[in-house]
């Protein structure tokens, strides 16, 4: 099998810590999973999906799997070894999904699967800050980055983002009403020192009076909003369904599984105008824009977990699936 870019996982890994995979069966249907076909799973992660989709695609179905996460890509190689090269596995993000491919050969392929968000390893493992427990909070650096070796960390962004930019991530990105408050709080405290540690970011958050409703931490919000504008989470799903969608063959497949109302939302109105083509205003009295529609929606509501697997596997929840089929030029 190949793996490209070399990374040693900084934490001990075990069946009983690797991730659970949400929506396996529904996936391996909307895709059409079968032998001789290729798949892109653009968030291979922990390799459960790849490695329900090599088993359903054998003998000579191949998967290429990206991350940006050199760790899990490590044990996702560990994982889909008796597959041999019917497995590739690249250290990329999914929105350079066209050069990947380009660079390997591979003109078209008959299924695309992001499956986005975080791992639960990631979540779990405290030295990458995408989670907090009031516990431990003093020692959770605030770093967030899915690939660890590259870009700002969260620390850094705080230190030196606008207020008014802060202020427009925690509403755009977190959906919160104390937006502007918590942004010119953070302004005033890193004048005094710098925001290091998942402690910091709650304190500047009690200070500043957020709240995360009946559901929530205050702070919840807060650090999910951080974490998209790390990892540019909206910007690389843009890129990357208008990638997949280039990619697919004639009735070539793609499943998107969304864990918060940002990402499903972006993936539900991307599916919409791919199916309508035109983008002129209606009241146009004819297209000037030539744009032709190029996916067609297989599921018109999101597929949601069973109760069963919900019960299973408690992160599943708030999973959404969206499929759509690529449509002939
Ligand atoms: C929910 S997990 C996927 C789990 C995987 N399906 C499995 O069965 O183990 C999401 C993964 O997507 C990766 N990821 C998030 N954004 C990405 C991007 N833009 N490009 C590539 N990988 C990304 C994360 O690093 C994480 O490993």
């Amino acid at each position: 099998m190949g793996f490209e870019r070399d990374a040693e996982p900084r934490v001990a890994l075990s069946p009983n810590t690797l991730h659970q995979p949400v929506l396996v069966t529904e996936c391996l249907s909307l895709l059409g999973a079968g032998p001789a076909r290729t798949f892109v799973d653009g968030t291979v992660g922990y390799g459960g999906h790849a490695e329900a989709l090599l088993r359903e695609s054998g003998p000579d179905g191949r998967v290429v799997g990206l991350d940006r996460d050199g760790v899990a890509l490590r044990a996702a190689a560990d994982r889909l070894a008796p597959f041999g090269d019917r497995a590739l596995l690249v250290q990329a993000s999914f929105r350079q999904l066209r050069d990947v491919l380009r660079g390997r050969g591979i003109r078209q392929v008959d299924g695309v699967l992001l499956d986005l968000g975080v791992s639960s390893v990631q979540l779990d493992e405290a030295g990458r800050g995408f989670r907090f427990s009031e516990g431990t909070a003093e020692e959770t650096p605030l770093d967030m980055r899915m690939d660890a070796a590259d870009g700002e960390t969260a620390a850094d962004l705080l230190a030196r983002a606008s207020e008014e930019t802060l202020a427009d991530w925690f509403r755009r990105y977190g959906e919160l009403s104390g937006a502007g408050r918590l942004a010119r709080r953070i302004v005033q405290t890193r004048g005094e020192a710098p925001l290091r540690t998942a402690a910091d970011l709650i304190r500047v958050t009690r200070e500043a009076r957020v709240g995360g409703g009946r559901r929530h931490h205050p702070a919840t919000l807060v650090f999910q909003a951080l974490r998209i504008a790390v990892n540019d989470e909206l910007g690389a799903l843009e890129e990357g369904l208008a990638a997949a969608r280039d990619v697919l063959g004639p009735g070539g497949r793609l499943c998107v599984i969304a864990y918060h109302s940002l990402e499903d939302r972006l993936v539900k109105h991307t599916f919409r105008t791919e199916e309508r083509g035109c983008i002129c205003p209606p009241r146009d009295p004819m297209c000037t824009c030539g744009r032709k529609p190029t996916l067609r929606r297989i599921t018109r509501r999101p597929v949601r977990p069973s109760d069963e697997e919900v019960a299973a596997n408690p992160r599943a929840r708030s999973a959404r699936l969206r499929a759509a089929e690529k449509l002939a030029a």
